[in-house]
Parts: structure tokens; sequence; C-alpha cells
């Protein structure tokens, strides 16, 4: 089953033609990143007039460079929910039209499933059950994943998204956006124990999250020693609060896993990329004798060859849509 899939949710316009789910023929990515960097942060309006501008000349590329024709086309996939709702809505509106076009049915598909897929691209002898914490910009989730369209969240964030955490963090450091990759480039050099950062936990909620409490405790660090005029060291401040995200989300999983008995863990998303990250769950699973999924670093982001991998897993769940399909600016998973 050949899929034309679509993203659109944030700041990356992508359109992908996936074989069968876990084959992808190709997969196109237009970053915004540029355009958005100068206000250190994505601007919705701008995001979604970019999606428009380039995104009928990528799946014209993306035809191309797959090697197919429209008419090989079976199904288009889009990812409906969540993000930014202007922006979802370009992709939704060209997936609509673009399967009208070609009389082929249209599949709705969550966001974070799609990053979630992105593992089954990665690693062809991965099948649920497995249990996922999935941290983008703007979600961060433990996950179990039963069956491929059954999902059941076993806690989140009651703030902001570990991603989200990084790109503020960057801000007050002058970084630069999006900050994750240069916070995780400056924290190599630097001391994880010389900054001290809190670890937020809720109450009875063993797998719920909060990272506001850490973001404001580093810029409330970054706006004092700039009033008293002292020097910080920045390499050190960026790994002791890699340090602090990461000591938020690896146990937690990793309890998660054991009280569920889950021998594989996965892990995906734009902040799945983050070296600190990736090498503590490296060890805790090595630790504890089960198997970790994380995907390269081009398939972490913002994708669509994830999109078309989940989409083809709930075609055969029987999830289409027809021409009413909306977009969505939030939704559960
Ligand atoms: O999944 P993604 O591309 O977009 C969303 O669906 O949100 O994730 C983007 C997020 C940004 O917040 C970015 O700063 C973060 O992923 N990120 C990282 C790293 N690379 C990207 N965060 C920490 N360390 C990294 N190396």
């Amino acid at each position: 089953m050949i899929i034309l899939s679509v993203e659109s949710t944030c700041d990356e316009t992508a359109v992908a033609v996936t074989e069968n789910g876990r084959n992808v023929l190709t997969d196109q990515i237009f970053s915004q990143a540029r355009l958005h960097a100068v206000y250190g942060g994505v601007v919705p309006e701008i995001a979604s007039r970019s999606h428009v501008e380039v995104i009928s000349q990528l799946a014209d590329r993306a035809v191309a460079e797959a090697g197919v024709t429209r008419g090989d086309i079976d199904a288009v996939a889009v990812s409906y929910a969540p993000g930014l709702i202007g922006a979802v809505l370009v992709g939704v509106s060209f997936a609509k039209s673009a399967a009208m076009a070609l009389g082929v049915p249209i599949i709705p598909v969550h966001h974070i499933r799609g990053h979630i897929a992105a593992n089954y691209i990665a690693f062809p002898e991965l099948e649920p059950p497995f249990l996922c914490l999935a941290i983008s910009g703007g979600n961060t989730m433990i996950v179990d994943v039963r069956d491929y369209t059954d999902l059941h969240v076993l806690g989140a964030t009651r703030d902001d998204a570990a991603g989200e955490c990084f790109d503020k963090v960057a801000r007050v450091l002058g970084l630069g956006y999006p900050g994750g990759a240069p916070v995780d480039r400056l924290s190599q050099g630097g001391d994880d124990k010389k900054y001290h950062f809190p670890i937020g936990h809720v109450a009875d909620h063993p797998y719920d999250m909060s990272f506001s409490g850490l973001k404001t405790a580093v810029i409330n660090l970054v706006h004092g020693a700039e009033q008293r005029g002292e020097a910080l060291d920045v390499p050190s401040l960026c790994a002791s609060f890699s340090a602090a995200v990461s000591a938020s989300l690896v146990p937690r999983t990793m309890a998660a896993a054991r009280e569920l008995g889950r021998e594989r863990v996965a892990v995906a998303g734009g902040v799945a990329a983050n070296s600190r990250i990736r090498h503590d769950f490296e060890a805790a699973v090595r630790a504890e004798g089960k198997q970790l999924f994380v995907p390269p670093l081009r398939l972490c982001g913002d994708n669509a060859a994830m999109i078309g991998c989940q989409g083809y897993y709930e075609y055969r769940a029987g999830h289409t849509a027809g021409p009413d399909l909306n977009a969505y600016a939030t939704m559960e998973l």
C-alpha cells in the first residue's frame, strides 16, 4: 500500500511517500527554522503562510523522488492534531484536496502517534507492546503502546513540554531558536554538578511531570547573575540543566516500564535527539536488561514518513475520514 503523507503541525512542512508503513520511498522536509529564528520562537502566522507557499511543490517533488505516479497512491495520511491550528489546517486542507483529486481515502494521524511510529521505521523488528517516552517541542508524555492503534497515556507534563523548556533556556542564554541542539552541544564541555536545579514532582501522580519550576530556576539564575555582573559558566549551566531534564524523564519512564512489565523502551520526538537523555536511557536500560529503541536524529524531529507509517496502521484499523475532516490544536492521544 502506497501512502502519500503530510506533516505541517509546527515549523516543518513535510511530505513523504511510504510503502506498507515502514518502507520510506521518500521523505521531503522543508524547515522554516530560519524564518522564525529572528523572533526567537515560532510565529504562527508566518508558519501557516510558509506551509501554504511550499506544500504543493514539496508534494510534487515527493512523488517524483519516490519513483511513483499519482495513480500509484492508495491513500493520503495527514497529521491533523495537535499543533498550531493555522499550520495544521494547511496540511489538512492540502491532504483533503489531494485525496479527493486522486479518489483515495484520507487517514487522520495524531502527530504524537506519528512520532512514536518513527521507531517502526528505524527498527523493522519493533512491534507493540512497548513503553514509549514521547518528548517534543509541544508534548511530553509516557505512553504504553499496547498495539499500533491502542495507546494509553500513563503520565504527561502538567505545564511546559521538555522541548519548550530547552528552547526557553536557550533563549535566556542568547543561543537562538530552536534551542535544544545548541544547549546540547554546549553541555558536552560542562560540569553537570556545578548548578543545582529542582526536579518537578506531581503529588500522587508518579508519571506526571512538571518543567516550569526548572525553567524559572534557570531564568532566575541567569537574570540574577546579569544583575550582579557575575559571569556564568554556560557549558556547566547547560550540562546541569540537561541533567535535571533527564533526571525528570528517565527514572520515571523506567519505573513505568517496570510496573507494566514492558521489556522494550522507546523514545520519540525532537528532544529524543538529546545526547544526555540518550546516554542516561542507554545506561538505565542496560542496568535492567531491557531493550532500548531511539530513532536516528533525522527521524526524531518532525517528518512526514512517521505520519505515513502510523497512517498505514490506522488504515488497517479502519480509521479513515471523510471530506469533513478538521484540524485540531489539541487532542487526546
Ligand atoms: O518533535 P519536534 O521536531 O517538534 C515538535 O513536534 O514539537 O521537536 C522540536 C523540539 C524543539 O523544542 C527543539 O529545541 C528540541 O526538539 N530539540 C532538542 C534537541 N534537538 C531538538 N532538545 C534537546 N536536545 C537536542 N539535541
